[in-house]
C-alpha cells in the first residue's frame, strides 16, 4: 500500500471513528455531505484544511519541508493527524493556551508550542512567527477544539488529552527485556536497525527525533507507546512499554542544541523562552 492509501485506510478505521464521534469532528467523508458545513466557511476553512495537510505530510509539503531535519511527520506521533483520542491528541489542545512552560520558564502560546515541535521532535529549524505554515497548523489545531471550554494550563504546555505518565518508573526498565520485546512487537515495521522504511518512520538514528524531544525521555516515550504502539494494537503492559522505551532510547540520535535550531533573530521574531 502507498503511504497515502495507508493513511486513508486508517481514517476509516475504528480508532478514527471513535475519536471523531466523541467530539463530533467530521470524518473527511462527512465533510463532503451537503447541509453539514462543518469546516468554517470561506478562506478560514481552506486554512484549516491546509493545516491538516501539513500535519499529515510534513516531510513533503513545500510549506513545512524547508524547516524539517528528519523523516517524521507531525502525524507520526500525533496519530491520525492529532484526531486520535489519546496518542498525541490535538483534540481540545487549543483550550490549554497560553500555558506555563517549565522548560522555557515562561508562558507560551499555541504558536510557540507548534513551532517548538519543529526544533525538537522534527529536529529542524523553528519557522518564523506568523508564517503561513505556523498559521495553517494553528488554524487546524484550534478547529479541533471548537465548542470546548477554555482551561488554560498553569502547570505545563499540554492540552486536556495529553498522555499521562505511567506508574512504572523509568529506572525500573530493563534494556534486555526491551530488546527482546522490540524484536517481537516492533521490528517488523520499524526494522531491527530502527531505521524504518517508506511506510514506517525511523525510531532512532540520524533521521529520528533528537535528544531534546519529549519522546527522548523514557517516561514520556513509555507513556506514549502504551497508548500508541504497536500501531492499531496498543496492548503493551506498563512494564513492557517502559522496557521497550529504555531499549529504543538507548540508541544514538541527533543531539539538540537550541542555537542550532533557531534561525537568525531577524527572520524568526522573538523566541519566547530563556533556556534550552
Ligand atoms: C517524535 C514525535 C513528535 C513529532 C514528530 C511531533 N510531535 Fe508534537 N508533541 C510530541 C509529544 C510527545 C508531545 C507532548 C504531548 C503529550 O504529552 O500528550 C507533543 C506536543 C505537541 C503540542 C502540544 C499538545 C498539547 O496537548 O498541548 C503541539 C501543539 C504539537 N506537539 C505540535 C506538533 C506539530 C505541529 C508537529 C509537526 C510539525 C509535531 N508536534 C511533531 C511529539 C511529537
Ligand atoms: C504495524 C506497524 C507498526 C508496528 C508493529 C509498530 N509501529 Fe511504531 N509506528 C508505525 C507507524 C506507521 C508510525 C507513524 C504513524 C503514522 O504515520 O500514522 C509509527 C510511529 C512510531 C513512533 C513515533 C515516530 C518515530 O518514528 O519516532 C515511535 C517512537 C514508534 N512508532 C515506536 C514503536 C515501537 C516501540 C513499537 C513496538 C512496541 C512499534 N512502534 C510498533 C508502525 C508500527
Amino acid at each position: 500500500m502507498t503511504r497515502i492509501a495507508v493513511l486513508l485506510s486508517r481514517y476509516s478505521g475504528r480508532g478514527a471513528l471513535i475519536a471523531i464521534s466523541m467530539l463530533s469532528v467530521p470524518s473527511l467523508a462527512q465533510e463532503k455531505l451537503p447541509n453539514k458545513p462543518l469546516l468554517p466557511p470561506g478562506e478560514l476553512g481552506a486554512w484549516v484544511r491546509l493545516g491538516e495537510e501539513i500535519v499529515e505530510k510534513t516531510t513533503e509539503h513545500p510549506l513545512s519541508k524547508p524547516f524539517l531535519g528528519n523523516d517524521l511527520n507531525c502525524t507520526s506521533c500525533h496519530l491520525q493527524n492529532g484526531r486520535h483520542p489519546s496518542a498525541g491528541s490535538f483534540l481540545g489542545t487549543a483550550t490549554a493556551y497560553p500555558a506555563w512552560a517549565p522548560r522555557e520558564q515562561t508562558v507560551v502560546t499555541l504558536e510557540d508550542r507548534v513551532l517548538n515541535c519543529f526544533m525538537r521532535s522534527c529536529n529542524g529549524v523553528r519557522p518564523p512567527l506568523g508564517s503561513k505554515v505556523s498559521i495553517a497548523i494553528q488554524s487546524y489545531i484550534t478547529w479541533l477544539s471548537q465548542g470546548e471550554s477554555m482551561r488554560m494550563n498553569p502547570q505545563r504546555p499540554v492540552g486536556p488529552r495529553a498522555v499521562s505518565l505511567l506508574a512504572a518508573k523509568p529506572d525500573s526498565g530493563s534494556l534486555e527485556r526491551g530488546r527482546a520485546l522490540y524484536a517481537q512487537r516492533c521490528a517488523d515495521c520499524h526494522g531491527a536497525d530502527g531505521k524504518g522504511d517508506t511506510d514506517n518512520p525511523p525510531v532512532w538514528g540520524e533521521r529520528s527525533y533528537n535528544d531534546g524531544a519529549g519522546l527522548a525521555k523514557v517516561e514520556n516515550l513509555g507513556a506514549w507507546l502504551k497508548v500508541a504502539m504497536p500501531l492499531d494494537d496498543a496492548t503493551l503492559t506498563e512494564k513492557e512499554a517502559i522496557d521497550i522505551a529504555v531499549f529504543v532510547n538507548s540508541h544514538e540520535r541527533p543531539r539538540f542544541e537550541l542555537s542550532a535550531h533557531l534561525p537568525p533573530a531577524a527572520e524568526t521574531g522573538v523566541y519566547n523562552g530563556e533556556k534550552p
